[in-house]
């Protein structure tokens, strides 16, 4: 009886070996479990203002995301993506992108335009899914978190250096 009060997890930020370690697959569907840590990475992300969250920021390396690109405005545009693969990228776009693990950084990223993917949902049913421009990017922002792969990665040597180095700053004035 009574509804249940969501649990906002702490995303974990850069620096925390987890976000750089590939997530093992879900092998277990339909669970209470599965069902409560999706709600709740929803939450977790409506309330830091996030696109998207996959689990390894929260400390559960599994390969699992949700991503809401209407920012809560839609609730058909919430979407779970669970042990996702790309079936095809097409084109490029480039624009900016941040990450709540990396929160005060934002840098131009190069993407594919559109992609299709193929992944399964709290049940465990395999769906696919065609997606472009930001719905896309927050889908291969995502996928990349579930390789232990984050944006960083994706800008010049130059700026991933200097961000590097203000993050470290930050750190030991205890301010990360
Ligand atoms: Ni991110």
């Amino acid at each position: 009886m009574g509804t249940k009060t969501a649990t906002i997890y702490k995303i974990v930020k850069y620096g925390d070996p987890v976000l750089e370690t590939p997530a093992q697959p879900v092998t277990e569907f339909g669970t209470s479990e599965l069902r409560e840590l999706v709600d709740n990475m929803f939450e977790t992300m409506y309330a830091a203002k996030g696109l998207g969250l996959a689990a390894p920021q929260v400390a559960v390396s599994q390969r699992l995301a949700v991503i809401d690109a209407s920012s809560g405005e839609d609730p058909s545009a919430r979407l779970v993506l669970i042990n996702p693969e790309f079936l095809n990228k097409q084109g490029k776009q480039v624009g900016e992108e941040g990450c709540l693990s990396i929160p005060g950084f934002r840098e131009d990223v190069s993407r594919a335009m559109k992609v299709r993917v193929r992944a399964q949902n709290v049940e465990g049913e395999l769906f696919e899914l065609d997606a472009e421009e930001l719905l896309a990017r927050a889908i291969q922002h995502e996928i990349d978190h579930l390789d232990g792969v984050l944006f960083l990665s994706h800008v010049s040597m130059l700026k991933r250096d200097l961000i590097r180095r203000k993050i470290r700053k930050l750190s030991k004035a205890n301010e990360w």
